[in-house]
């Protein structure tokens, strides 16, 4: 006789909510039968890196054999109780259809990676992101939501909400339930400092959490990942800590206001607040290293840096971790606005959350910006040429647009005016999808783009006039940050919030 038992009802690491069973047998003596379908999930975890690892030391062919043989043993057995396929990163459901969500498990016909390290697709129009949005289990931003934040907040929302560029969420609708009934919450994002050099991609997620904390006029937390970055790349602990202070200077420049913004490096703010800490081990001591390895695709010979790091960039998503600014509480929602490869974080942060007592963040993904090649990846900071960095000059921007942005137009312009170019291709489109304001000259530019009555060489050059300014600009902010500018933004302190 089996009986099955209910667990737990909050794990959102599939992306959707699953109930664990618990088998519990009579069947005396049978090792395999006692197991629940989470002990197999994590056998067969542990298998499948036990294999990987035999292969990766070129060790005896009939031990891999044996290994191998192992591993679909398991597999068979778990499909035989759950009724689902194994995948590496989703545990068992109670749904008979698994859905795919760990970053690490990509369909066989399913050519776009995306993980917080990497992304790549081979369509020339960039993600599948309807895909993502079933594979990661997240909600779609639909005209619907953007028409009630246009109510809510009695204001055009932004063009990247009007164009589709945040295009996916988690709980949004709840945020905006709590601003209507005044209820406060508060704006998280971040930033991995790599190198000096930013590029315009990396704007996006600030610009647009510029504009939600104006309309929302509410606080925001920016965590500066310089340690993640030490764990990850071939960097000292200073270079990292100084492209934190360096990258600061640049975010500052996008407007923020100093009286409800708090950016930090973990560097420096882990040791300064207990309170950040202590959230740091609740998250550790709630996720498993199984579970990290399905999520992240972590393996034996990664770091235990990096296996721990999920928790630090969690911990900001819970508002007891910056007591100068809450005071304590431990209850106020936090919103987060980025890209849609950092999810992985924040799902594994929204399972953990209620179980240390803490309210799940809410998420905004956006796209990726693309690289100028082509929408197959997103721009890179370690490529000068695939990318428009905010210290080029006007004319280097003027150089790599003509030179490297990919065209979706024709050959010849015989060729062009007859059948029109592809904008859906098209890089110097896709940049000003991000970047023109005007909706209905970006539609015209389409159409004649589309129709051929619009030339490459002229799509590049009005997409030269709107970043040559817009960079200049930038440029202009960020001189007038100074040191003492960075050290206030970066100092623990209370917010012009009242908690
Ligand atoms: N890991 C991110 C990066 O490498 C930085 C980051 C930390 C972040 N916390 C975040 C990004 C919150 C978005 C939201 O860029």
């Amino acid at each position: 006789m089996c009986l099955l038992i209910v667990e737990r009802v909050s794990c959102e690491l599939g992306g959707k909510y699953i109930v664990r069973v618990k088998k519990m047998t009579d069947c005396q003596g049978d090792a395999e039968g006692a197991k629940s379908p989470l002990e197999l999930y994590e056998q067969l975890t542990a298998q499948g890196d036990e294999v990987r690892t035999l292969k990766t030391a070129k060790a005896d062919k009939a031990e891999i054999d044996a290994a191998v043989q192992l591993l679909l043993k398991l597999k068979v057995g778990y499909k035989q109780m759950t009724g689902q396929d194994f995948k590496a990163g989703c545990p068992p459901s109670e749904n008979s259809v698994a859905p795919n969500n760990g970053p690490a498990a990509v369909d066989a016909d399913d050519e776009d990676t995306v993980d917080p390290w990497n992304v790549s697709t081979s369509n020339a129009k960039g993600v599948d992101y309807d895909k993502l949005i079933v594979r990661f289990g997240s909600s779609k931003i639909d005209k619907e939501l953007v028409d009630r934040i246009e109510k809510v907040l009695g204001q055009k929302p932004h063009r990247f909400l009007r164009r589709g560029i945040f295009f996916s969420h988690r709980d949004m609708q709840q945020v905006l339930d709590a601003y209507e009934k005044h209820k406060s919450f508060y704006l998280y994002t971040g930033r991995g400092p790599s190198s000096e050099a930013m590029h315009v991609g990396h704007l996006i997620p600030f610009i647009f959490t510029k504009w939600l904390q104006d309309v929302f006029d509410i606080p925001l937390v920016i965590q500066m990942t310089d340690d993640e970055k030490y764990l990850w790349k071939d960097l000292t602990l200073e270079d990292c800590h100084h492209f934190a202070v360096e990258n600061a200077k640049d975010i500052i420049a996008c407007g923020f206001d100093v009286n409800k913004t708090f950016i930090f490096s973990d560097l420096d703010y882990m040791g300064a607040t207990p309170e950040f800490y202590r959230n740091v081990v609740k998250i550790q001591k709630h996720v498993t290293f199984n579970q990290v390895k399905g999520i992240f695709g972590f393996t034996d010979s990664d770091c235990i840096g990096k296996i721990s790091f999920p928790a630090i960039q969690a911990a900001p998503s819970f508002s007891s971790s910056f007591p100068q600014i809450f005071k304590g509480r431990k209850d106020i929602q936090c919103l987060i606005p980025c890209a849609i490869d950092q999810d992985p974080y924040f799902r594994m942060t929204r399972d953990v959350a209620p179980r240390i007592g803490y309210p799940k963040p809410a998420l905004l993904h956006s796209t990726f910006f693309p690289a100028l090649q082509g929408a197959q990846t997103k721009m890179s900071a370690s490529d000068a040429n695939s990318s428009i960095f905010l210290t080029d000059t006007p004319k280097q921007l003027k150089n790599k647009v003509n030179k490297h942005a990919f065209s979706g137009g024709k050959d010849t312009v015989e060729e062009h005016r007859k059948y029109g170019g592809n904008p859906d291709i098209d890089v110097a489109f896709m940049y000003l999808t991000f970047f023109l304001e005007d909706d209905e000259q970006l539609e015209k530019i389409r159409q004649d783009y589309t129709s051929g009555a619009l030339l490459t060489g002229e799509l590049k050059k009005i997409l030269i006039e709107t970043l040559q300014p817009m960079i200049a600009e930038h440029q202009e902010r960020r001189k007038q940050v100074t040191d003492e500018t960075v050290k206030q933004f970066m100092t623990p302190r209370p917010l012009n919030f009242n908690f």
